[in-house]
Parts: structure tokens; sequence; C-alpha cells
């Protein structure tokens, strides 16, 4: 399968490349940009979703699931996109967002059957974003669900008509020449049916979550039996087309999910962050449920370059980047971004704005995203431009690009350990990947030919791996 190994680039064209000077990246501006996506060695670009939305969560809040929202541009600039995309070798991947629309969404009012409801709030539910997952509804005085924002309304995938207009959707845009889906939030696409009370919770949850959302044990509200209804019409609509899941829970829970899916995200290696025994136990436990894809960042959780601590960012990504299975980087990680400062003017009331600065392309004014205002400020003074990098061999992005390319040379049965204090060691056939997220040197595996490093001069004594550095290697015969 082409996706197999391949590097997936997530672009949230809001900050990607604006074309017509709204401050707002846009397809046309993707376009332009698409080569360098292509030179990263990529394999397929996943548009964060583009369709018709008032963005109260910018674009995870559809209101058409057919159009393209007038802000990225038009139909014709998707299908020239596509076009372009496919010369370059690069598949295109949509955000497809099952589990809620917009409260906008005509549907809300013509097909109020398509949503959850309840004349008085059913039960102790709560939203990702905090507080009880219901909102009165002033028109009708009635509850819906609304697992996110308030303006994002649940779907109800027990409703076959539902059932039929999502995947006539998807079915469309498959036709459009659309090569995958990423499946967003799909741990709630199937709710108890009877809403019953969640009970409190037993321990601290297997991965992150809001405190308020933290205190129930969730059976009911998301995660519930019954996910094969849903996601067999979603494969059937799809056919082969890849289907990557967002679900938000271990992998030792995604085994009904990757039923019908390609692929699930390791969250749990991604809140391993910089600790290296934490990520070495969610690499193997991702590396022995299988299907797993390595998140390096995402436009929802704190930057790798800041998550795997001061330092880390490169030795992080190479690890990463040398792992089997599909691995997703997001824009600008090639470039080393790490979580921005603050907005002058915030715009996302979960506070993520800070991951998703618009991309600093050059030196010009508004680092060549923009030539009027941006949408989202882009000082992020640390991180050198895309042209100043492309180049220089011992930039981030010549790293990312030699890590890339690494990859297709590497296979061979895989094994993951920690040995010395802040490393992780990877094992794969005839080649070793050691990185160390520690603040000292620390012994290195046993390895001969050094094939990439992560700093300049990381490689220098492969006997040891430097302090937050790392290198991959050739193992002794
Ligand atoms: C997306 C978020 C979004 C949420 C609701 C997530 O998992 O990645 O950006 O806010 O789903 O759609
Ligand atoms: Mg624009």
């Amino acid at each position: 399968m082409w996706w197999e190994n391949a590097v997936i680039y997530q672009v949230y064209m809001r900050s990607f490349q604006d074309s017509d000077g709204d401050g707002v990246g846009d397809l046309p501006g993707l376009l332009e940009r698409l080569e360098h996506i292509a030179m990263l060695g990529a394999g397929a670009v996943w548009l964060s979703p583009i369709y018709r939305s008032p963005n109260f969560d910018f674009g995870y809040d559809v209101s058409d699931f057919g159009t393209v929202h007038p802000d990225f541009g038009t139909s014709a600039d998707l299908d020239a996109l596509i076009l372009r995309a496919h010369e370059l070798g690069l598949r295109v991947l949509l955000d497809f967002v099952p589990c809620h629309t917009s409260i906008e969404h005509p549907w809300f009012r013509e097909h109020p059957e398509y949503y959850v409801w309840a004349d008085e709030i059913p039960n102790n539910w709560r939203a990702a974003f905090g507080g009880p997952a219901w909102e009165l509804d002033a028109d009708t005085g009635r509850y819906y669900l609304s697992s996110f924002f308030p303006e994002q309304a649940d779907l109800d995938w027990h409703n076959p008509r539902l059932r039929a207009v999502m995947t006539d959707a998807l079915r469309k845009w498959v036709k459009r020449g659309i090569d995958g889906f990423r499946l967003d939030a799909l741990d709630r696409i199937s709710k108890d049916a009877e809403l019953r009370d969640e009970p409190p919770a037993g321990g601290p949850p297997p991965l992150p979550l809001d405190p308020t959302d933290a205190e129930l044990e969730h059976l009911y509200s998301r995660n519930a039996p019954g996910v094969d209804v849903p996601l067999r019409a979603i494969r059937e609509a799809v056919g082969g087309a890849l289907l990557i899941g967002e679900v938000f829970l271990p992998a030792a829970d995604l085994g009904p999910y990757l039923e019908w899916l390609d692929v699930c995200f390791s969250f749990e290696t991604m809140f391993a962050a910089g600790d290296a025994a934490a990520l070495t136990r969610a690499i193997t436990t991702g590396l022995t449920h299988g299907a797993t894809g390595w998140v390096l960042s995402n436009h929802d959780f704190d930057r790798l370059a800041t998550r795997a601590g001061p330092g880390n960012g490169r030795a992080a990504a190479l690890l990463l980047l040398s792992l089997p299975g599909p691995a997703f980087v997001y824009q600008g990680d090639e470039l080393g971004m790490a979580n921005a400062p603050p907005a002058a003017a915030s715009r996302d009331r979960h506070g993520r704005d800070q991951l998703r600065m618009p991309m600093r392309w050059d030196e010009s004014e508004n680092a060549g995203f923009t030539t009027g205002t941006p949408w989202l400020s882009t000082a992020e003074p640390e991180v050198p431009s895309a042209s100043e990098q492309d180049g220089d061999p011992s930039s981030t992005l010549a790293l990312v690009r030699g890590a890339v390319k690494l990859r297709a040379s590497l296979d061979g049965p895989v094994a993951v350990e920690s040995r010395a204090p802040g490393t992780v060691v990877v094992t794969r056939g005839n080649h070793v990947i050691a990185v160390n997220l520690s603040a000292g040197p620390q012994a290195g595996p046993p390895a001969e030919g050094l094939e990439l490093e992560a700093n300049p001069g990381d490689g220098h004594d492969l006997s040891v791996i430097p302090a937050h550095g790392g290198w991959v290697a050739r193992r002794p015969a």
C-alpha cells in the first residue's frame, strides 16, 4: 500500500500560504507551495477541513460538507490542486468531520432527527472543552448534544438517513479524486442510545482530558459498542481510499476501529513528549498493535519542538521519522517551529493559536505568508524561514528531508529500548536509531557507519549519544 511508510504532511490551510492578500491561507497559495511538500519526500498532503464553516472551530464546525470555504478559494481551485499534487506524486487527503456539524448547517433546522436531542438535560456527559455536553436551543426549548464547542452539534449515526447523507458526501469527494480521509474525533461516532450517565472516574484518564471531563469514566458518551455500523458504511463509501482515524484512545482500545480503518494516530506517543521511558513504552505498544501513525505535531496539541523539551526537537523528529508506519508532519515541523508566543488577539477559544501560526517562508514582511494582514500574527523570531533553511545542510529542513529519504532504506525486524537514561534506541534490521533527550551524553548501542545525525557533530563518536541529540547508523555485522 502506498501509505504504509509514507510521510503525510498536514496543511492547516488558513496558515499555510495566502495568495490574495486577505490574510488567510488558501488553495491557490497551497498550489504555489506544493513543491516544498514534494521536496520533503512526502507521499500525501492532508488538508485540515476546507469546507464551508462559520469558523467557531475553524473548519471543524462544518456547515456544508460538499463546498469549499470561500476563504480558501473555489471548487476549481481544489481541482487544480488535486491535479498538480497528483503530477508531483502527492496524494490528497481531506479531513472529514463525521461526528458533528455546525449548528449553522441547514440540517440542524431541516433535519433535527440527524442530531441527538432531549427535552431535559438527560445525563451528566461532559464536553471535551469543558462543562456539560448539552446545550439549550432557544428556538425549540430542547437540548442538543454538543461534545465540543456549543456551536457544534453531535450527529446521530444510529439514524440510517444520516449515514446515507454523510456517506454520500464522502463518495462525492472520492469521485473528485480525493485519495483518503482523516476522520475527526472518531471515538465520538458511537454513543449510548439510552444516554446513560457516566460513572465517576476510577482513576486518571489514559490520555489527558479537560479536568471536568476527566471526572467521569467514559463508558457511554464515547467509544460505545457499535462502531461497526457507521465505520462499515464509511468504508463501503470510500472503497480503497486511505482512512486515518483520529481516535482519542490508547492503542489497546483501537481494535474495533482498525477493523475498518487503515491507520490510527498514536496519541500515547504524542503525550509521552520528551520522556524517553514513556516514549519507549508508547512506541512499543504502537508497534505491537500495528496500523500506527506517528505524529510529529498537529493543530491541537503542543508542537514537537516544545513537547520534546528544550533542545530536543531535532532528535525527536529523527526518532519519529525513523519508525515503521506512516508519519505525520504538521506544517512548520520541518522548520523546527515550536509553540509560538501567545497571539495578540486570541482566535481559538481553546487556546490553540500558538500551534497555528502562519508558516515562515522568507524574511519579508509577514514572512512571505501574506501581503495583507495575517489572521494570526507571524511573529516567531526563533525559527529561520524556509528560504533561509533551504540549502543549509545544518538546518532542521535538511534534517527532515534527510530523515524522510533515509526511511525508505529502513526495514527488517524492529525493536525499541531505553537502556541509558533519557535515551530511546530503535533497531530496524541492520540499522540502529539512537536518540538522547537528556542533558548529558549517554552510552550508545553498538553502531558503525553514520547515516544521519540529529545535530551537526552528533555522529562524531558513535560510542555515545550526545545530549539532546542522536543519529542513525548501521549495526555491526
Ligand atoms: C480536531 C480539533 C477539533 C475537534 C472537534 C478534533 O479532534 O482535531 O481541532 O476542535 O476535533 O472537531
Ligand atoms: Mg487568502
